[in-house]
């Protein structure tokens, strides 16, 4: 679909086709009510006919409604609407969307439930559910098919009790709507043009929201002694990049809360290649770094009252000459050695040095770290929960609260001294790999050595960001996870 315009109007000012929500049991609102009048009972009789009742995300078409100047009306069934949560809105938004016809160049939804209208902040969650349902990656596609017959530009209006107060509010969900869509947008871009100096030009466009954007080079990384990084990115013939991102939206020189990224570019496996199969998707790898950019971006663009930082480790993880090999033993930024067992685990590489970097320049409130980083967390979670691992039980509980209110969900899983063994090696600090159980703990294990005493999260969305379940808010490949989630976690908990 072409990226709709979308407008909000007041409910006297209805245009294209109309779409309304209506509860269990064909109960609609009295501004619905009032804009389906003059069709008498057509939509009794239709929906007696096909046996709607208003289910939720059931729906009913019907063209050329006799009666009404519309030329198409769908009733969307939204169910039960006793306390909606902001994730209800955003799917009611989407499935709404998603019944706008794909020849249709203007739409209205009706933003009311049967049990009322919306107020301003839930039409703006209704549309931002809209906007990231007909959210599309087509850059690459540039052949229109012959029966393509949609039209080049799609309006869609919300109508609403108070188009103002919804104006208002979209400021802020829209803000939250181009991050996710940033994130995604990056992620889904494939290596072959999104390497790691392309990634942190990118990243460096969030100057113009007044986020301060520090790229470091090769160079600059070597004098701060990230071994463990630069031996990931070595057989690349990209250079790595390491970005440092700064919103300063709170009180002056109030401590920052800091976000980490995994951010590679591509991962081969390195020496340890992958096998062929399904090897594509890695240019996802740095899904958790597109998470940062676009909480960045969302942060700022709603002016967000809090002090935040974004770093992310960017490499392209390739077999080579000059590629790091099995054995080696790389020294880390915090002066802990590694020995390499396989090349392929390289993100927890990255990330030892980018948490320590910003650990001991920012002395932040917590670091929450994003990552792609074990195939064994989508063994234990599947794709509806991320992985959580954590030293603090208030920004655990915390995490969890946003998770429920967003619907992007996270579940914690254990850390402990046991599993320390499992990582010791006979010739460094600790090898790289744990074995095969507990793939996703061990992971885990070896970044807790690189936070020391700070309150730290780290998220594994290996099953949440990539190949995402088709929703009723995410028809893409990628789904930009995260960034409502920490957008929220923000929002609810750290400013001021
Ligand atoms: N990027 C992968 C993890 C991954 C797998 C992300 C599938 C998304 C989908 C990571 O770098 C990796 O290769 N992990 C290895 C670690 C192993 C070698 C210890 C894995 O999970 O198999
Ligand atoms: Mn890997
Ligand atoms: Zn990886």
């Amino acid at each position: 679909m072409t990226d709709p315009k979308l407008g909000f109007a007041p409910f006297a000012r209805l245009r294209g086709v109309l779409i309304v929500f209506c509860g269990e049991n064909l109960k609609f609102g009295t501004a619905t009510q009032r804009a389906l009048s003059p069709s008498g009972d057509l939509v009794r009789r239709a929906a007696a006919s096909e046996r709607f009742t208003g289910k939720s995300g059931s729906a009913l078409d019907i063209v050329a409604p006799a009666g009404l100047k519309f030329p198409r009306l769908i009733v969307v069934g939204a169910g039960k609407d006793g306390d909606l949560k902001r994730r209800d809105l955003l799917k009611l938004g989407g499935m709404a969307m998603g019944k706008v016809p794909a020849v249709a160049p203007e739409a209205t939804i009706v933003a009311e439930l049967a049990s009322g209208a919306l107020k301003g902040e839930q039409v703006a969650d209704l549309a931002l559910g809209a906007r990231l349902r007909a959210y599309g990656f087509d850059r690459y596609k540039t052949k229109r098919k012959d029966d393509d017959n949609r039209p080049k530009k799609v309006e869609v209006d919300f109508a609403c009790a108070n188009p103002a107060a919804a104006e208002k509010a979209w400021a802020v969900a829209t803000a939250i709507g181009d991050g996710v869509v940033l994130a995604r947008d990056l992620i889904n871009e494939p290596a072959n043009v999104l390497y790691p100096a392309e990634f942190a030009r990118r990243a460096s466009g969030l100057s113009k929201l007044g986020v301060n954007v520090e790229v470091l080079d090769v160079g600059a990384m070597k004098k701060l002694g990230m071994g463990a990084l630069l031996g990931v990115g070595q057989g690349s013939a990209h250079e790595s990049k390491l970005v440092v991102m700064r919103w300063n939206g709170g009180k002056r020189g109030a401590t920052p809360v800091a976000f980490i990224g995994k951010g590679v570019c591509f991962d081969t496996g390195g020496i340890s290649i992958k096998p062929a199969q399904g090897m594509e998707d890695m240019k996802g790898d740095m899904a958790g770094a597109a998470c940062v950019v676009g909480l960045m971006q969302a942060l700022a663009a709603r002016k967000a009252k809090v002090n935040a930082v974004g770093a992310i480790g960017l490499v392209e993880n390739m077999p080579d000459g000059r590629a790091q090999r099995p054995g080696d033993i790389v020294k880390t930024m915090s002066g802990q050695t590694i020995e390499i067992i396989n090349t392929d685990a390289e993100g927890r590489l990255v990330l030892a040095d980018v948490l320590h970097y910003v650990n001991n320049r920012f002395k932040p409130r917590f670091m929450i770290n994003l990552a792609t980083l074990t195939g064994a967390i989508i063994v234990a979670l599947g794709q509806e929960y991320a992985g959580m691992f954590s030293n603090d039980d208030k920004l655990v509980e915390r995490l969890n609260k946003a998770g429920e209110a967003t619907g992007e969900r996270v579940w914690r899983m254990p850390l402990g001294p046991e599993y320390d063994k499992q990582i010791d090696s006979k010739f460094a600090d600790m090898k790289n790999t744990g074995g095969r159980w507990g793939g996703a703990i061990t992971a885990a294990q070896l970044l807790q050595r690189f936070v020391g005493k700070t309150p730290w999260a780290h998220l594994d969305i290996a099953g949440t960001a990539l190949g995402s379940p088709q929703t009723d808010i995410n028809k893409s490949w990628s789904s930009g996870w995260g960034v409502r989630l920490l957008d929220r976690l923000v929002e609810d908990y750290y400013e001021r």
